[in-house]
């Protein structure tokens, strides 16, 4: 198939990650196939320095106009003085409320071979198969901002048909895994998580199936550590999904490890590892590129209807993660190419077996 895809490397470690990931995506379009054409532009810092704009008119009408957008990461303490009047996170912000992607996938399993780096004991982490889906495009992050010279409030605000979009997909995200939705709200406190909460109610009626319960955050803060293989599929709000998620990430032995979708209503997509720019590592190429290659995965299944090939991808990586080599963060000593390399050559042997089962 062709596809168009546009890549948004951004900053610090995340043109490494990206460039791995697009080697992946082109030895899966040369062995199945596939014509994949890409075409990179700047947002985040990069952008910032470029043209004054953290997301550029040409970057976001070429990713309005692809098949599927993937994104290193934005950010880094260039950019971070609290007063600037614009900052790269910005960009990022803008483009998926441009795209309308209102629900991130974030899926969580604990490979075997990477139990001993998580800080939970090894018999917490069996089974562990969770897939938070994060509200994306609502709540605090959208809300109206005000600074005075001795106050700030950032609004959060969430109507019933942002709620109800999101919650319905975890609900159909359910129903193909083991049917258990945990929906995570702060409803003792927040006016925005009571609404949050009643719309799960309702719309719990229509998914009979399923089963759904409700957890406070913060307690839900301390149930991923203690229980982590109790959960199934989690959905909530904006901010309480970016803290949960990078938690999670510890569970799995690196923030580096994570990948995700971000899905509105169409086809397209926006796909990006969920750690950051990395500041303190970027530039050594010793960043690991697993959640963006996974993120390429995701890019395969999602919005190009490829599952195939996404688990090709995945089988290939979780190769490399049973027999190394291992970036720094989980242990190894392995670049970020030499990752990417035994990602490729895993890939590799495995579409030939695969072509030759085929004949
Ligand atoms: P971070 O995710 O960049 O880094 C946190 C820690 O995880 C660091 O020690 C880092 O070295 C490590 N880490 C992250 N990704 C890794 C990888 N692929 N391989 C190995 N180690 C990895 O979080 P931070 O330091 O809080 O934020 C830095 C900047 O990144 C900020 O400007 C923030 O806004 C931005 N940020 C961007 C995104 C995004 O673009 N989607 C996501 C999160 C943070
Ligand atoms: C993430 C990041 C972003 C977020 C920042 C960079 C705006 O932390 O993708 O998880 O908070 O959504
Ligand atoms: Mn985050």
């Amino acid at each position: 198939m062709k596809a168009h895809i546009v890549t948004l490397p951004g900053d610090g470690v995340g043109p490494e990650v990206t460039a791995a990931a697009v080697a992946v995506l082109d030895a899966v379009a040369a062995h199945f196939d596939h014509d994949f054409r890409f075409e990179e532009h700047p947002i985040g810092g990069c952008a910032i320095d470029a043209s004054g704009d953290p997301l550029p008119p040409a970057s976001l009408a070429a990713c309005k106009a692809a098949d599927a957008v993937l994104l290193g990461a934005v950010g880094g303490p260039r950019w971070s003085d609290p007063n600037a009047r614009v900052r790269p996170e910005q960009g990022l912000l803008a483009l998926r409320a441009a795209l309308g992607v209102y629900a991130n996938l974030r899926p969580l399993q604990v490979h075997p071979a990477l139990a001993a780096l998580s800080p939970l004991k090894n018999e917490k982490l069996k089974h562990v198969d969770v897939l938070f889906v994060r509200e994306l495009t609502g709540g605090a992050y959208f809300g109206a901002k005000t600074r005075t010279s001795d106050s700030a409030s950032d609004e959060c605000r969430y109507t019933v048909a942002e709620v109800e979009r999101v919650v319905r997909r975890a609900f159909e995200l359910a129903r193909g895994r083991r049917r258990h939705v945990t929906s995570v709200d702060k409803a003792n406190v927040l006016e925005t998580s009571r609404l949050w909460r009643s719309t799960v109610q309702r719309i719990a009626a229509d998914y009979p199936d399923v089963k759904v319960e409700h957890q406070l955050v913060d307690s839900m803060a301390m149930l991923l550590l203690t229980q982590p293989s109790r959960y199934d599929v989690v959905v909530t709000e904006n901010l309480f999904g970016d803290i949960l998620t990078d938690e999670a990430a510890a569970l799995a032995g690196s923030l580096g490890l994570l990948p995700s979708a971000s899905l509105g209503d169409g086809r397209s997509g926006l796909y990006e590892p969920i750690h950051g720019s990395a500041p303190d590592i970027a530039g050594q190429g010793v960043a690991n590129p697993v959640g963006a290659i996974l993120s390429a995965a995701l890019l395969l299944r999602h919005s190009l209807s490829l599952e195939r090939e996404a688990l090709a991808v995945e089988a290939a990586v979780d190769r490399v993660l049973s027999h190394g080599p291992h970036s720094r963060d989980i242990g190894g000593n392995a670049g970020t190419a030499q990752v990417r390399d035994a990602v490729l050559a895993a890939l590799e042997e495995d579409a030939c077996a695969s072509v030759t089962f085929l004949r």
